[in-house]
């Protein structure tokens, strides 16, 4: 249901990027040459440390980013050439797009409900059941500004999935949430996984992609250097747990790069 292949995306840098990340170079390669695919019933998780291309792989497969080179196809559809019915089937959650703060959550809940072609029954419907189920509903007149974190991260999750869409795509969807708060998203996600859904999530937090994730794929400096089960990463790395295992790849990862680097400076 979704299917990455050969996903590579450069960006170009500013000036001032250049600067913030002390590189004399005016490209920045994010995700270099990714493929993985992902199906309905299952949470598929990337990890991998600050930086390592998670949100760019997201933010791609959401159509808000063109691939450099290479394509995805989201429910068959391709994300380039048919970004409407893309966007039509996923719920997208990232930390950089928030809800307007001076409206209400059920003012946002409603208006991306008509934006997606619902009818007003069915979105009331829709927003007893997810605000009914993340706790939101004596929240739901407030300004959006005036709701703590969790509340704000709540009301923007069941934003996202008004429309009831086939795949949810959640950047980082506990990031800066209580555990009570992670929990009650973790065990939606799962929810969401027994009703069918393809769950793709991104997170830095090995816990979590241990408990939650039917597969991982650990990504390390835009690349995809592993992905398989829990067990068969623990397995192929000799490793007892995903710590070890992500230490054990990103040891391998750091000295291939710096041979290269040698290499290079041999040439
Ligand atoms: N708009 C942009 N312009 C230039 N470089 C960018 C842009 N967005 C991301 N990058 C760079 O691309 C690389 C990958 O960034 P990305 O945000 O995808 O990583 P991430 O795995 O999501 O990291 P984090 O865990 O910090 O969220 C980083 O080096 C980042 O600095
Ligand atoms: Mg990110």
């Amino acid at each position: 249901m979704i299917e990455i292949k050969n996903l590579t995306k450069v960006y170009k840098l500013t000036k001032k990027q250049m600067a913030e990340q002390k590189t004399k170079k005016n490209m920045k390669k994010a995700v270099d040459n990714i493929s993985l695919s992902a199906k309905k019933n299952e949470i598929y998780g990337l990890l991998g440390p600050n930086g390592a291309g998670k949100t760019t792989i997201l933010r791609c497969v959401a159509t808000l980013l063109k691939p450099t080179a290479g394509e995805i196809a989201v429910c068959g559809y391709d994300t380039v050439k048919e970004p409407e019915k893309v966007r039509e089937s996923i719920a997208f959650l990232t930390n950089e797009i928030k809800l307007d703060p001076q409206f209400s959550p059920k003012y946002m809940f409603n208006f991306f409900g008509r934006l997606h072609g619902m009818d007003d029954k069915t979105i009331d419907k829709r927003r007893e059941l997810l605000f009914g189920y993340f706790g939101i509903h004596d929240f739901q007149d407030k300004k959006i500004d005036e709701l703590s974190t969790g509340m704000k991260q709540k009301a923007s999750i069941a934003v996202s999935l008004v429309h009831d869409p086939e795949v949810v795509v959640f950047d980082e969807p506990t990031n800066g949430l209580d555990i009570v708060t992670a929990r009650s998203v973790t065990d939606y996600l799962k929810f969401l996984k027994a009703e069918g859904k393809l769950i793709i999530v991104s997170t830095h937090i090995m816990s979590e992609a241990e408990k939650l994730c039917d597969r991982i794929g650990i990504i390390i400096n835009g690349r995809k250097v592993m992905d398989g089960t829990l067990s068969e990463i623990l397995q192929s790395t000799k490793s007892k747990d995903l710590e070890d295992a992500f230490f054990e790849l990103y040891k391998e990862c750091s000295s291939e790069e710096a041979s290269y680097e040698r290499g290079k400076g041999n040439n």
